[in-house]
C-alpha cells in the first residue's frame, strides 16, 4: 500500500512507526471523539501482529509520514463496517496533534477517496462522526461528503453519517471543471461511472 500526496505518504506499516502510532492512540486529545485512549500495551501487540500478517488488506488504516520531517503524523485509511445493515466503507483520518490544522486530513483524504473510487471501484464512502468534533465535520464537508443525519453504533453512541458517492464526486468535478480547475479530475470521474453503469 503507498499513496503519495504532495505532502505525505501512507504507506504499509513498518517497525519503526510503533512508537509514534501508539503516542496517537494514547493521547486524549486526538482520542477525545474516538472513545478515549487505547492501552498502550495492547495496542503494541496488535501493532506487532499486524506486522507479523502484512497481509495486505484493502480495507485498513496505514501510518501516514509527512515528507518534510520524516515523521509519522497520521494513522489514516479505509475500513469496512456495517451501518444500519448496510456495508459500507468508512473513510478515517487521524493526526497527531501537533500536525492539526495544516490542511493534511483534507490532503490524504481527498487521496484517499481518489484511491477508493478508482483503484478499488468503490461507488460511495462514508465518515461517521461524533456530535461536537467540528474539525472532523468540516474535513467531510471539505471532501464533498453530505450529511446523512445520526446512525446508532453499538454501546448506544450516536454518530453523524457523512457520505460522497462517486457521482457526487463527478458532480464536483464538473463544477471544478465550470471554474477553470482540472478537467483530467472530471473525464476520469466520469469515465469510472460510465464504467459502473449497468447496460440497457
Ligand atoms: C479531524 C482532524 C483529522 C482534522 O485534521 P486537520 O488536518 O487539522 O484538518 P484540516 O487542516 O484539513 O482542516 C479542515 C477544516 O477543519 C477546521 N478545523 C480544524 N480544527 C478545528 C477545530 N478544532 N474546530 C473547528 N474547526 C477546525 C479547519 O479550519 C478547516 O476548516 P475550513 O475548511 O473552514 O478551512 C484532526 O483534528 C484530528 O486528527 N482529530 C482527532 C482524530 C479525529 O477526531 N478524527 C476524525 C475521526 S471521525
Amino acid at each position: 500500500m503507498r499513496i503519495e500526496t504532495e505532502r505525505l505518504l501512507l504507506r504499509t506499516l513498518d517497525e519503526g512507526d510503533i512508537d509514534a502510532l501508539v503516542g496517537l492512540w494514547t493521547d486524549p486529545q486526538v482520542t477525545a471523539f474516538l472513545g478515549g485512549p487505547r492501552n498502550p500495551e495492547e495496542l503494541r501487540r496488535s501493532f506487532c501482529e499486524d506486522l507479523r500478517g502484512q497481509a495486505p488488506h484493502p480495507h485498513d488504516l496505514w501510518p501516514v509520514v509527512e515528507k518534510s520531517s520524516g515523521d509519522v503524523v497520521g494513522h489514516c485509511g479505509l475500513l469496512a463496517k456495517e451501518v444500519d445493515g448496510l456495508p459500507e466503507v468508512e473513510l478515517v483520518y487521524i493526526l497527531a496533534a501537533s500536525a492539526w490544522g495544516k490542511g493534511y486530513a483534507t490532503e490524504i483524504g481527498r487521496a484517499l477517496m481518489q484511491f477508493a473510487f478508482e483503484e478499488m471501484g468503490l461507488t460511495r464512502l462514508i465518515c461517521l462522526i461524533m456530535p461536537g468534533n467540528e474539525a472532523s465535520g468540516r474535513v467531510a464537508a471539505r471532501l464533498g461528503m453530505r450529511s446523512e443525519g445520526l446512525t446508532a453504533r453499538p454501546g448506544n453512541r450516536m454518530l453523524r453519517v457523512y457520505a460522497i458517492s462517486s457521482a457526487l464526486m463527478a458532480m464536483d468535478c464538473l463544477e471544478e471543471r465550470a471554474a477553470g480547475g482540472d478537467r483530467g479530475s472530471f473525464e476520469r470521474a466520469m469515465a469510472r461511472i460510465r464504467d459502473t453503469e449497468p447496460d440497457v
